[in-house]
């Protein structure tokens, strides 16, 4: 049977997203988008720019645009940006469009790979005001899935294929 034909990985910056995808899309045939890369390179601005240029609404407004155009593709993986759950328009599109899988990874891990990461405007603040928008965030994510995945000490290349197998075990429901 065919596999699902839209997949989008949401989580928490550092939750490993973007690399998991990558695999994740391989291992199962499809083509990987990661929406960040789709803007910057839309826009020719780096993420940071973007919000220091024009703010974060305005970034906003183009992630919603990148997500459309990838709801409209076949046969994809995609790698969302952790904010991604922040818009009521986004949570639609994603329940529309794709099998949703959250990537649970705890908050001291994502800290612990994120840490100091200057391309991410995200991270200006401090660690307490960054661990309530992870835990605001985490219902959001919760809700917006049709899978939580929590990756134990695994490799990344496990965890896609775990999923890989959850998402073609779905298939045969
Ligand atoms: C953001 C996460 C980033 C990027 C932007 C805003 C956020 O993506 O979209 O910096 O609000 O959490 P990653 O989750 O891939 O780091």
């Amino acid at each position: 049977m065919e596999s699902k034909e839209r997949i989008a990985l949401i989580g928490f910056m550092g939750s490993g997203k973007s690399t998991i995808g990558r695999i994740l899309a391989k291992r199962l045939g499809k083509s990987f988008i990661d929406l960040d890369e789709e803007i910057q390179k839309e826009s020719g601005m780096s993420i940071r720019q973007l919000f220091v240029n024009f703010g974060e609404d305005h970034f906003r407004k183009l992630e919603t645009i990148a997500l459309k155009k990838a709801a409209e593709m076949n046969q994809v993986v995609v790698s969302c940006g952790g904010g991604i759950v922040e818009k009521s328009e986004n949570l639609r599109i994603l329940n529309e469009n794709f099998f949703v899988v959250f990537l649970d990874v705890p908050f001291e891990e994502c800290y612990r790979r994120i840490y100091g990461d200057r391309s991410r405007p995200k991270l200006d603040t401090d660690v307490e005001q960054l661990k309530n928008l992870f835990n605001r965030r985490k219902k959001l994510y919760l809700n917006a899935a049709d899978v939580v995945y929590k990756p134990e000490k695994e490799t990344e290349q496990s965890t896609a294929e775990n999923i890989a197998r959850v998402i073609l075990e779905f298939d045969q429901l």
